[in-house]
């Protein structure tokens, strides 16, 4: 039999919450001090290829700018020119407040998404993510923060970020609602949530994945082996994205997001570098020609073998 090498199929869109979202999305994390004039100018480059789907959370900036200050920086610019804030779908996140590790509790995520709004100057956020598992909060009363905040209207959706796919069911467990987002590390060479059936849960729960570090926070545009990491293993991993950009005649990060663009479970890659040139030219991934083969050879450069 012959090999199928037709090109995977990577879609511009997909639904989320009854909207479109595209499938890039823009993340907020290294935004915390930078000046309004030139959010305006990331949101605009991530809007004109599509990125409608803003991720942030209440502790961005914490460590550099300060607790709250990406979102403020965001809130600015909201002010600013409140007709874009319909063009946009919001994603904030809460649950970790330092110097507590993390705090699920009905109490805390309430006033941290309370804060979170007035930090961003809007009355709703589209999605509200409990950020990592408070391993000291039950499911059940986490729900119920949850619930109660799409109940008030402050929140359209809900959703976790690097939560197991059982703590991800334990939680819908107790909620009527259904998840509407997960967001894991995922990348060409943070491979696990391709394994550890967070994408299955996804398809079979319907919820968007949102890949966090897409570019491995930006070693895999580099080529700058991240630390404690094999160099022979990631450089194969270099090597093969490489190859695949000098034949689509595109950059390496753009096979890099392609990759994950390509996969069945619709993920979203957040996209995080602070260059608006850069957000521009993230949109190059959607052009990219991956096959089967293409896309198994970057999984199998990155895992070091051979598919069993
Ligand atoms: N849920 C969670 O726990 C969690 C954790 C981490 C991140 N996130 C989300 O994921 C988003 C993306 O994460 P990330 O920022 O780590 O994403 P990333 O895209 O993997 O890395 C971004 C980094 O790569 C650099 N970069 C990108 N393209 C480059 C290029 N062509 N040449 C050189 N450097 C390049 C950027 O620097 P420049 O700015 O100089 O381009 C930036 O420092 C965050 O903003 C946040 O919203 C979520």
């Amino acid at each position: 039999m012959k090999a199928d090498l037709t090109a995977l199929e990577i879609t511009r869109e997909r639904p989320l919450l009854g909207r479109r979202t595209g499938r890039l999305s823009y993340g907020c994390w290294r935004l915390a001090g930078t000046p309004v004039k030139e959010v305006a100018e990331k949101i605009d480059a991530a809007l004109s290829v599509g990125a409608n789907l803003i991720d942030t959370a209440a502790i961005y900036g914490f460590g550099g700018a300060g607790f709250g200050e990406a979102e403020a920086m965001f809130g600015e610019f909201i002010g600013d020119r409140p007709s874009v804030r319909d063009d946009l779908i919001l994603v904030t996140k809460g649950g970790i407040t330092p110097p507590l590790p993390y705090n699920s509790s009905v109490d805390h995520l309430t006033a941290s998404c309370e804060a979170s709004l007035k930090r961003l100057r809007t009355d709703r956020v589209d999605v509200f993510l409990i950020h990592r598992p408070d391993l000291l909060t039950g499911h059940e009363e986490a729900a119920r923060a949850l619930s109660r905040l799409v109940e008030s209207g402050k929140v359209r959706g809900v959703g976790v970020s690097n939560y197991t796919v059982e703590q991800t069911r334990a939680l819908q467990h107790f909620l009527d609602i259904p998840l509407a987002v997960t967001q894991p590390e995922l990348s060409a060479w943070a491979t696990g949530a391709l394994f550890d059936g967070t994408l299955d849960h996804a398809q079979t729960a319907g919820l968007l994945p949102m890949a966090w570090s897409p570019l491995a926070g930006g070693a895999l545009a580099t080529g700058v082996v991240p630390s404690g990491a094999d160099e022979e293993l990631f450089g194969d991993l270099i090597g093969e994205l490489d190859r695949l950009a000098e034949t689509n005649d595109t950059s390496r990060e753009c096979v890099a997001l392609a990759w994950l663009l390509a996969h069945p479970a619709g993920i979203v890659p957040i996209i995080g570098t602070q260059s608006a040139d850069r957000i521009r030219s993230a949109a190059g991934a959607f052009d990219v020609t991956m096959n089967r083969r293409d896309w198994y050879a970057i999984l199998e450069a990155s895992l070091g073998k051979h598919m069993p």
